[in-house]
């Protein structure tokens, strides 16, 4: 059983289309007069979109904060003067007050009750401080129900114990965009933007999408299982995964997310 199932390489296999998502969220994002001088990126990875961030809007200080420490050793490549990565859970994670950006992509999905959690990142915020989030929503796809169809088969009974498959924290933690937008209204944010788009990824073949989950929603059935039994689980979860979406070359995998964003009313 591994205890820290991120793996950067596996995560990377798909850099082009994981990082869209990012860019539409930092287009959100409004310098300002002032510039953006105290950032956070939680959930950050392997740091290399969080130095672009900072590279973008001149931060003076952005710190990355992650539990992983295989994401966070990568990380440290790009750590410099005034851009800097930390261990910490970022579902309790908050400030004093005194950012003027909380920023998090695809990651608040691994955290439960939102609510919470944002209440916490928006309290973070100084008076004109910016709220930018995004996460994936896509856990009605068969890329993860064929995951849990699998998972729950006797196959698998003995290899995952009494505690049984792991729910997916996706389903489990993310809420509808209109949910979302009232969360952030409730928190007092100025303007919120939420919107759901589909990333209309087009891969080389159906069987990219196994490589694709390998990197994310499988990771929390690489954590429990040993890995003969991980092993057997991924060609089942392929050989079915197959059968429900058909081979094809290329594939369309059409991948929903939301992004959000909010502004701290200025004093
Ligand atoms: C899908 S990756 C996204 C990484 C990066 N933001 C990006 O866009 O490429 C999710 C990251 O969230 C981190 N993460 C998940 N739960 C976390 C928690 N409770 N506290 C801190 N980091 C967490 C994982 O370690 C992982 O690096």
């Amino acid at each position: 059983m591994r205890q820290d199932a991120w793996d950067p390489d596996q995560y990377h296999r798909f850099a082009a289309e994981r990082s869209q998502p990012f860019f539409d969220l930092l287009d959100l994002v409004q310098p300002g007069p002032d510039g953006i001088r105290l950032a956070a990126d939680l959930g950050c990875g392997s740091g290399e979109l969080t130095a672009l961030a900072a590279e973008r809007f001149g931060v003076a200080e952005m710190v990355g904060v992650d539990s992983s420490p295989a994401m966070l050793a990568e990380a440290a490549a790009h750590a410099r003067p005034g851009l800097t990565f930390t261990a910490g859970d970022i579902g309790q994670w908050t400030s004093a007050g005194d950012h003027d950006l909380v920023l998090a992509n695809a990651s608040l999905q691994w955290v439960p009750d939102h609510p919470a959690v944002l209440a916490r990142w928006v309290a973070a915020l100084r008076p004109g401080g910016q709220l930018a989030v995004q996460v994936p929503a896509n856990h009605d796809a068969p890329s993860h129900t064929v995951a849990w169809e699998v998972a729950t088969s006797p196959e698998f009974a003995a290899a995952l114990g009494p505690a049984g498959p792991p729910p997916d924290p996706v389903a489990a933690n993310v809420l509808r965009p209109e949910e979302y937008s009232a969360v952030l209204h409730e928190l007092g944010l100025d303007r919120p933007h939420v919107r759901l788009q589909v990333y209309p990824h087009v891969l080389p073949s159906s069987r990219d999408v196994v490589e694709w989950v390998k990197g994310t929603t499988l990771t929390r059935f690489q954590r429990v299982l040993p890995a003969d039994a991980y092993a057997e689980f991924l060609a089942r979860y392929e050989a079915r995964l197959l059968e429900v979406i058909g081979h094809h070359q290329p594939y369309l995998f059409p991948f929903k997310r939301i992004l959000m964003w909010g502004q701290v009313r200025a004093a």
